[in-house]
């Protein structure tokens, strides 16, 4: 695992020199961020992805954005199933430079590239089960009344005003650039070009009258809003990055660009001479979703959960709430920050050669498969490395033979011959560790598991409240394995049903393992959804018994009575997640072209 610190790669650029035109100084704007927490918003929540920029098709970097926020979305709906508590966007980002210009090198309009690289998304998040309630392209006419009604608010509250922009602008990045932040590199010509020191992407210079963005004034309330609630940046160390950067100098920022140009964007209302800026436009998609300007987006915001990879974190801890502050709105509730995938130890680019399609990753690895891999093996506060082999390691041995197995071992015919959840006796597991007689088979270890298994549901969703969706999945895994040992330990393959010495305790041994396997598929529900609809509906767990609040871990044990005692299991539908090393070929293969 590559670990880099965050403050390291998101080095805060500094803005360049803007005069006032209008002598009218600024407004002080005093907000308290905190005093906006509306209660309306009580028990929703609001999940976002970024919008995706179509200048490109989809990597496995901006699936891993998606998959994030798709399991939160879904854990949450585990906790609270009624539909109307929870929503889930994403979209497509499809104004700018960056899209006119890659528009005019494929030889399409910009919005013929737009759909055909939006559709691509769609279908990619299609593919990979993506259960969003909304997706979002910037050039849908709800969008664009939304970004004009936010600048108007902007502009009512005398927080925009025209002057002079001279500096850098990066149209990879969309961003302006301090002189410090640029180097010079030869371009394809082999003359030396400036180019943006973090990106390597170029940089232009320019000098022209925009509308510019009172955010100097938002220094103190933003950091106000982040001194008070510790966890909206979310893991920590990116929270800190933004303090840190808040210690700084904070210039107001241009929102607009020249229409000549740049066409391809919303005009300014009021002024056509004037597209608003790309990232103005992008994150107003927030707010375009839950209805805004309509009064029905009050019951959603700030109830809103941003999730985001760290190269934007700047422009949603910053810019955006400032934006927000300004329109008489407050922060979002938590911005929780993902890292990086790199590829064989490189950063991913079209230029490298190295990009990984994800649809490829689909098909070889199953949905379910490589959903599993991103997720389990994805730190956020680190970025992670990409090669297939680790992949078919991890689904093999985590997925394939600790799960399946277990799964396996429990159901087949040969030990599960009644083909039922068979029934758990208290005189061979008593409640009470320590017990001496002559049923008493359980020992300390079983203890362990049993209370293991029991913490995990909390445990599981603590990780997710704490966006380390991977640890969630690592504490199934152990617990998985500790299952494993369970089983391997009492041996029920050694224990005859006919034996009225070896039965109770065979029974009880198959029922615990068969609740593991319970708690195992409803908590995997969020990551791999089909495979955990396979394993749950082998195990005769109806729908309606797979929310958390329905996730009662061994109640025999506890002297409640378990509504899956001598039920039928479901029927056999083969293995739950055959190996892949089996079908290594096309592996090889790959590695000798
Ligand atoms: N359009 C902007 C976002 C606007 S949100 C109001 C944008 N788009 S993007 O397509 O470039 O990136 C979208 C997301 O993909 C970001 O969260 C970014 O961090 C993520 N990723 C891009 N490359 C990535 C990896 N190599 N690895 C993981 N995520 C990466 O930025």
């Amino acid at each position: 695992m590559l670990r880099i610190s965050p403050l390291r790669l998101l080095g805060f650029q500094r803005f360049c020199k803007v005069s006032p035109l209008e002598p009218s100084g600024p407004r002080q704007y005093c907000l308290d961020p905190l005093s906006f927490r509306e209660d309306a918003c009580n028990q929703r929540v609001f999940f976002t992805t970024p919008i995706f920029y179509v200048n490109a098709a989809p990597h496995i970097g901006h699936l891993y954005s998606v998959l994030l926020a798709d399991a939160l979305y879904r854990h949450r709906r585990l906790r609270v199933p009624s539909a109307a508590a929870t929503r889930f966007s994403t979209g497509t980002d499809e104004h700018g430079l960056k899209i006119q210009q890659a528009a005019t090198t494929a030889g399409l309009t910009p919005a013929e590239l737009c759909n055909r690289v939006s559709a691509q998304f769609q279908q990619l998040f299609r593919e990979a089960g993506i259960a969003s309630t909304d997706f979002i392209r910037t050039t849908e006419t709800r969008h664009r009344q939304a970004v004009q009604h936010f600048w108007e608010v902007l502009k009512a509250r005398d927080l925009l005003y025209k002057g002079l922009y001279e500096g850098w602008y990066c149209p990879s990045d969309e961003c302006f650039l301090p002189e410090a932040k640029i180097t010079r590199q030869p371009g394809p010509s082999g003359d030396d070009g400036p180019v943006s020191l973090e990106s390597g992407h170029p940089v232009s210079w320019t000098k022209e009258e925009n509308y510019i963005f009172r955010l100097s004034q938002f220094r103190e309330p933003l950091r106000r809003w982040l001194r008070g609630d510790p966890q909206a940046i979310t893991p920590e160390p990116f929270h800190h990055a933004v303090l840190q950067w808040l210690e700084e100098e904070l210039p107001d920022l241009s929102v607009s660009r020249r229409s000549s140009h740049l066409h391809w964007g919303i005009p300014v209302p009021g002024d056509d001479s004037q597209t608003i800026y790309v990232w103005l436009d992008a994150l107003v998609n927030y707010l375009t979703v839950i209805g805004y300007p309509g009064a029905e987006f009050k019951s959603w915001w700030p109830a809103t959960s941003h999730i985001i990879g760290k190269d934007i974190l700047k422009f949603h801890a910053i810019y955006w709430p400032a934006l927000l502050l300004g329109a008489g709105m407050s922060p979002p509730h938590r911005i929780y920050v993902h890292s990086h995938w790199t590829v064989c130890g490189q950063k991913m680019s079209k230029s490298l050669g190295n990009v990984v399609d994800p649809r490829t990753c689909l098909d070889r690895y199953t949905v379910d498969g490589f959903r599993y891999f991103l997720l389990r093996q994805g730190v956020p506060n680190w970025d992670c490395d990409y090669y297939d082999e680790k992949v078919v390691k991890l689904l093999d041995s985590e997925l394939a033979d600790a799960l399946g197995g277990l799964l396996n071992r429990c159901t087949a015919n040969r030990i599960n011959p009644s083909g039922t959840y068979p029934a758990f006796c208290s005189a061979c597991f008593p409640s009470e560790p320590g017990l001496v007689g002559p049923s008493v088979r359980a020992q300390a270890e079983d203890y362990a598991l049993v209370s293991a298994m029991s913490s995990l549901p909390t445990q599981v969703s603590d990780h997710y409240d704490n966006f380390q969706i991977y640890k969630a999945l690592e504490a199934v895994s152990i617990c998985v394995r500790l299952t494993n040992g369970f089983v391997q330990r009492h041996a029920p393959w050694k224990l005859n049903w006919e034996s009225p010495v070896d039965a109770p305790w065979l029974g009880t041994i198959l029922h615990v393992a068969l609740e593991c396997l319970r708690v195992f598929g409803t908590l995997l529900q969020p990551v791999t959804p089909t495979l955990a609809d396979k394993l749950l509906s082998r195990l005769g767990v109806s729908a309606t018994e797979r929310n958390l609040g329905e996730l009662y871990f061994l109640p025999r044990f506890y002297g409640h009575s378990s509504p899956f005692e001598g039920r039928r299991l479901g029927p056999e539908t083969g293995l739950l997640f055959p190996r892949l090393d089996q079908s290594r070929a096309w592996l090889v293969k790959a590695h000798r072209t």
